[in-house]
Order: structure tokens, then sequence, then C-alpha cells
């Protein structure tokens, strides 16, 4: 979908921190540009959120999960993503489909089939035009973070669960290289912030 680009990545790369300076960026311009992220990103989105991540909700069923983010998914598409598309923005939502077929698929074992299956009924055609992943292993994200954060259950489960994320991730960009901007994000804050500006100026979305 045009101007629909997400970004992507595991634990502690830094993501949330970049998206900040990129929405700064774009609003000292006055760039057309709405800043988003998932899961959550609306009113009933961000209620579902809650009960996804609530480290209260440790025996919450994988595929339960699964469903959550889905059902997330679709009510902040009809509320954010859609209305902002249509008004002829570009959208950049923090983590979307990927985050499930890696996260859910691949890290929960589900399967990953199954998870695009479930997220093609939730999503439709609202593929992102491109996504941008923030390339950084687990090893050098978790030095650099120094350990987990044990009261969000998403990111109390340990290591071996972010190694599959991360090799989740790099199975789904070989598979489809073309839909992916890999940016490395082992340098220092600066460096990666102008890999993302320049990825994303490439790519026709500061206009
Ligand atoms: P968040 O605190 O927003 O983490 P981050 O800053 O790393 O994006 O929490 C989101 C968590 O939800 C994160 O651990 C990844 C997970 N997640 C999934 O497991 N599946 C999904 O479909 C999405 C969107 C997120």
């Amino acid at each position: 979908m045009r101007n629909f680009i997400t970004i992507e990545g595991c634990e502690g790369v830094g993501k949330t921190y970049q998206t900040k300076l990129l929405r700064q960026y774009c609003e000292e311009r006055g760039l057309n540009v709405v800043f988003t992220r998932e899961p959550g990103g609306s009113d009933i989105a961000e209620q579902i959120r809650r009960i996804i991540l609530d480290a209260n909700n440790n025996d919450m069923d994988d595929l339960c999960e699964a469903f959550l983010y889905a059902a997330s998914r679709i009510q902040h598409l009809k509320d954010i993503v859609k209305p902002a598309l249509e008004a002829g923005k570009a959208v950049i939502c923090d983590r979307y489909v990927d985050s499930s077929y890696v996260y859910q698929g691949l890290g929960r074992g589900l399967g990953l089939e199954k998870i695009v299956r479930l997220n093609q009924i939730a999503v439709g055609e609202y593929m992102p035009e491109f996504t941008i992943f923030l390339d950084l292993s687990p090893e050098f994200a978790f030095k650099r973070k120094g350990g987990a954060d044990q009261n969000d259950r998403m990111e109390a489960v340990g290591y071996d669960f972010h190694l599959k994320v991360y090799e989740g991730y790099k199975s789904l960009i070989a598979a489809d290289p073309s839909r992916f901007e890999v940016i490395d994000a082992s340098g220092t804050k600066e460096q990666t912030q102008a890999k993302l500006r320049e990825v994303l100026a490439r790519r026709g979305i500061f206009k």
C-alpha cells in the first residue's frame, strides 16, 4: 500500500527512540507523516495492548495472544492508518504484521503459515509498501540495554526467544528481500537516524 511504511526490529534495538527522532524531524519540517505504533495506537487498540502486555496474564494461550494482536491491528487500521492514507498522508507504523509472524509464528512456535492466514483476514490489502528492519542481534541489544525489563510479559521471556525472533526476521527478509530496507543499527544513535532518513528520502516519503 503506497505511503504505508512499517518499522521492525528486536527488543532493545532503539526503535522507539529512533521513531521519536524521526517524528520530531518531520514535525519541524511540516511533513505530512503520521507516526503510530502497535500493539495499540488508538483508544480501543490500546485497551487490547494492556491485556496482551500485562505481566499478570502469564497463562495466556499463545493462539489467544495472536488473535489479540490481530484484533488490535484491525482496530488500529480502522482508527488511524486507513483515514491517514485516504487523506494522502504517509504513515510510519512501529511494528505490524511482521512482528506477529516472527513473535507468534516463529518465537511462540504457532507456525508462520497460520499467522500469515490470520493476518490476511485482519489486514486484507493493507500491506506496507516497504518495511524498515533495524538490524541488531539480541546479543548486542541485550548488552546495550543491560538486561530485560521483567515487568513486561513480552520482555521477560528470555534470550532464546529473542534469538528465534531475530532469526525469524532474517528468514522473512531472505524470502522477500524487495519488501525490506535493512538498516544496521549497531552504530551510534546519530548514525542509525541518518540511515533511516536516507532511506525515507530515497523512497520519496519526505516530500
Ligand atoms: P513495546 O513495549 O511496544 O516494545 P517495542 O518497543 O520493542 O516495540 O511492546 C511490544 C511487544 O509486543 C514487543 O515485545 C513485540 C510484541 N509484539 C508481538 O509479539 N506481536 C505483534 O504482532 C506485535 C505488534 C508486537
